[in-house]
């Protein structure tokens, strides 16, 4: 794993090479996250004094867009797709058995870590709805029961 330091100072290189690149701050928000798995105070002010922007605005993006993270991820990401296509199969019964068995919402790391449950909003893979990812790896035509022991393979 890459020390502290060894991130910092990628990122700071980084930094540099798109000093001068308009719209440059979300490609260098991505980079960050990439590297840290998420954005901490401490990233996004030093994103903020690397790239010249204040940091309101480099906090801004990052709450914006739903794509970046404030806080750490569980060892596995479970994302539960809420797409129309999704939606109509049965979605909404698959995210409450799974908001049940972890004891979280939609958008919350399991108390021992090792889930972060997430809703997106279509994965590309309507022909299986509904489906949820684990990291990245995609399960299709779930049932609550289906997506439970998903979940516990991963225990
Ligand atoms: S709507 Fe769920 S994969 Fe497309």
């Amino acid at each position: 794993m890459e020390r502290a330091d060894e991130k910092a100072a990628r990122l700071k290189t980084l930094m540099a090479e798109r000093r001068t690149e308009p719209g440059r701050l979300i490609p260098i928000l991505q980079a960050a996250q990439r590297l840290y798995g998420y954005l901490p105070r401490p990233v996004m002010e030093a994103v903020a004094e690397g790239t010249d922007i204040p940091v309101a605005e480099v906090y801004g993006v990052a709450t914006f867009y739903a794509q970046f993270r404030l806080e750490p991820t569980g060892e596995n990401v479970v994302r539960c797709c809420m797409g129309t296509a999704c939606h109509v199969r049965g979605a909404l019964k698959v995210l409450r058995a799974l908001e049940k068995k972890l004891a979280i919402t939609a958008g919350a790391t399991s108390g021992d870590g090792r889930f972060t449950l997430e809703t997106v909003n279509c994965i590309g893979a309507c022909g299986l709805a509904p489906v949820l990812t684990v990291n990245d790896k995609v399960f299709g035509a779930l049932l609550p029961e289906k997506a439970v022991e998903i979940l516990d393979q991963y225990e």
